[in-house]
């Protein structure tokens, strides 16, 4: 039972050392395939290379990006502290960056012009979270400390605390001056920020994206602009990378990021691999196992 991870030098290094000091062997190259019981990786080899194979390990948050799994072979995204509290810091930052207006500033800025105007008390700033899964509710948290009113937005609507969970998206959207996404990306959140979707949100709202870029549909959003919505800031595009002369890097009311909000620590991923081992060898349930059925 040998776990094969595929990643940059760098990160392999770390990961030999905190497998050498569990006791666990890893292998770095993919020679000897029969050997290889579980992947580690970002981006899958081919699968059907690996006879005895029953995980692999998506080293980030999301997993749409993996091939369907053989029946016998579970999907396991990465849970880290670290992974969660870097969205909540990215988040945070972008929801402040619109609250403040800073797309704005930095345009007046870029012209060597000093001139304010009036700023809102965040208490005024209806924010809404769609996904209210681990990140989410760290992110709900962050920004309710800071004063937000915060609401949230899921499939399951199951309850959270001190903070009020709608399934209605149109109720959602109808009181949420701030919206961010931090959803999966499935068949039913696919295209979902559309032309419905912006026009759905009170005028000079804004747009915080840290789930996937295939959730928003570009052109609905540069419609959007100076419609109902202000500004919009991204860590996610569609598509992405997002390519040089796109229209969003060159409008001041949108701020790209290049997909940076959370980055896997090498130790935290290790250790939530070995983790995934641990379970495994006890039959006990996969921490971060995707549901098939749900696709995350
Ligand atoms: C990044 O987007 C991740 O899924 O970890």
């Amino acid at each position: 039972m040998t776990l094969l991870l595929i990643s940059l030098p760098e990160r392999a290094a770390v990961w030999s050392r905190v497998f050498a000091e569990a006791g666990e062997p890893i292998l770095l190259d993919d020679s000897d395939p029969e050997a290889v019981t579980e992947i580690a990786c970002w981006t899958p080899p081919d699968l059907a290379r690996f006879p005895n194979l029953r995980a692999v390990i998506c080293v980030g948050a999301g997993t749409d990006h993996m091939p369907p799994m053989p029946d016998r072979v579970v999907l396991s995204r990465t849970l880290a502290p670290g992974i969660e509290a870097m969205v909540r810091d990215w988040t945070v930052m972008a929801v402040l960056a619109m609250h403040r207006d800073l797309p704005l500033y930095l345009e007046r800025a870029s012209r060597g012009e000093w001139a304010g105007h009036g700023a809102a008390l965040a208490r005024t700033r209806r924010v809404g979270i769609m996904g209210m899964g681990r990140i989410g509710r760290l992110v709900a948290q962050g920004l309710s400390s800071l004063g937000f009113p915060v609401a949230g937005w899921s499939r399951s609507g199951d309850p959270v605390d001190g903070v009020e969970v709608f399934t209605d998206l149109g109720a959602f959207l109808a009181r949420t001056d701030i919206v961010v996404c931090l959803l999966p990306l499935t068949d039913q959140t696919r295209g979902m920020m559309d032309d419905a979707f912006f026009a759905a949100l009170p005028k000079g709202a804004r747009l915080v994206h840290a789930g996937r870029g295939a959730q928003l549909d570009m052109d609905a959003l540069r419609r959007a602009l100076g419609v109902t919505l202000d500004f919009a800031m991204l860590d996610v595009t569609n598509p992405e990378p997002l390519p040089p002369g796109h229209w969003a890097w060159a409008d001041p009311r949108v701020i790209v990021t290049p997909h940076i909000a959370a980055v896997t620590d090498a130790v935290e991923g290790a250790e939530h691999a070995l983790a995934v081992l641990r379970a495994l060898r006890n039959g006990a349930p996969v921490p971060g196992a995707v549901d098939r059925a749900r696709g995350y």
